[in-house]
């Protein structure tokens, strides 16, 4: 079952880039969790489609309906189903590649595996706007954890040659994130902005790279071997459409300057550094979680490309049309913060840390 997440609470996504709605499923929730909408529909914006220079000109409110599992304000114990209906399609964006699959796309793969029964449109269950989905199971777990001092930051660390300032391992309130473009430095995320709207002018699109911390999270959370934190935040992390890479820790050589060295601040075991990225066989030390996400560059790009045509067996070119981020990095900002809070919430949900403690 490929698009369902969970060990504790099962998120389940469903939909086309180009069907009537996409949606999630989110069942396993204790009822009486508080739910603010408005929350939820400002965390939805950062990741909905716009009129900017790195954003698709697809317009879409990325408005949730609730069909069941909240009542008054709360959860009520039943699954919670929403759908968002998709309101700007323009399937004829599309006719080409059902013949000519797009290089980086997942036209050509997923027409091997379902025999050409998929739904080519926009990319269908691959698109990255199944996103929207994940985000409403995460904006609604980033209000859970919130409630327990547990926050989730992302900001974009690199696009190119243009590096943000990295989150402090050892804070404990985390660096702000500019509002406007997702960068600790906003200088930085100008220079970013620019080198994105460089690239558009030639038919052209790029990657980056997340930064994502996780903070206010005990000790003891996770599992050891395939349950660990790492594990679950990757298997949710390369659910992210166009996420290439996931890494934790610092990259330092000598067992020396890497081990982190245990201290007691204010009557707490902490570290007195954080390159393990907080994790240590695979449970939370106590420390902040870090981990970087890779994203490829955009697949769509309008420049002309070597492609196949599937009918008449041969070599074809392909020029993408519809309408498409130059970067997707921006946008994904909010998803993996979404993805980090499902797989954090889910792995607390199923701490199976004892409260007895020997001697
Ligand atoms: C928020 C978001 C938006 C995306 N928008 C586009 C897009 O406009 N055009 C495109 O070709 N790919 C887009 N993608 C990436 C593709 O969905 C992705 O590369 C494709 O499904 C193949 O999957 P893979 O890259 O993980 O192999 C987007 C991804 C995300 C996370």
């Amino acid at each position: 079952m490929s698009s369902v997440y969970g060990e504790n609470l099962k998120l389940s996504i469903f939909g086309r880039s180009h069907g009537p709605a996409i949606g999630m499923t989110l069942d396993g929730i204790p009822a009486g969790l508080p739910v603010d909408t408005e929350t939820l529909r400002i965390f939805l914006d950062r990741r909905a489609p716009g009129n900017t220079p790195w954003s698709t000109a697809r317009k879409e409110a990325d408005m949730p309906e609730f069909l069941d599992g909240l009542l008054d304000g709360h959860t009520c114990g039943s699954p919670i189903a929403a759908i968002i209906r998709n309101s700007n399609v323009r399937s004829s964006d599309y006719d080409a590649i059902k013949d000519r699959p797009r290089p980086g796309h997942a036209d050509y793969t997923a027409h091997i595996k379902h025999g050409g029964f998929q739904d080519a449109s926009g990319g269908g269950h691959f698109s990255g706007r199944l996103t929207a989905a994940l985000c409403i199971a995460g904006g609604l777990c980033l209000q859970w954890l919130d409630e327990m001092g547990i926050s989730v930051r992302a900001h974009i660390l690199q696009i190119g040659p243009v590096k943000d300032q990295g989150f402090d391992p050892c804070a404990s309130s985390i660096s702000p994130v500019d509002v406007s473009f997702p960068t600790i430095d906003p200088d930085c995320g100008k220079a970013m902005q620019e080198l994105i709207a460089s690239i558009k002018e030639y038919g052209d699109s790029i990657g980056g790279t997340i930064e994502c911390i996780v903070s206010g999270l005990p000790a003891g959370v996770g599992e050891p071997i395939f349950g660990g934190i790492e594990n679950r935040l990757a298997q949710i992390l390369f659910g992210i459409p166009g996420v290439k890479g996931v890494d934790f820790g610092d990259d330092i050589l000598l067992g020396s300057q890497y081990n982190d060295a245990f201290i007691y601040t204010d009557g707490v075991v902490k570290t007195s550094t954080n390159h393990c990225g907080g994790i240590l066989g695979g449970i939370s030390n106590g420390m902040n979680i870090l981990f970087r996400v890779r994203v490829k560059p955009t697949p769509s790009i309008s420049a002309e490309q070597q492609t196949v045509s599937l009918s008449a067996r041969e070599t074809a070119k392909i020029t993408v049309g519809g309408r498409h981020d130059p970067c997707i990095v921006p946008r994904a900002v909010p998803v993996v913060e979404a993805a980090a809070a499902i797989a954090i919430y889910d792995m607390i949900l199923g701490n199976t840390q004892t409260k007895r403690r020997k001697g």
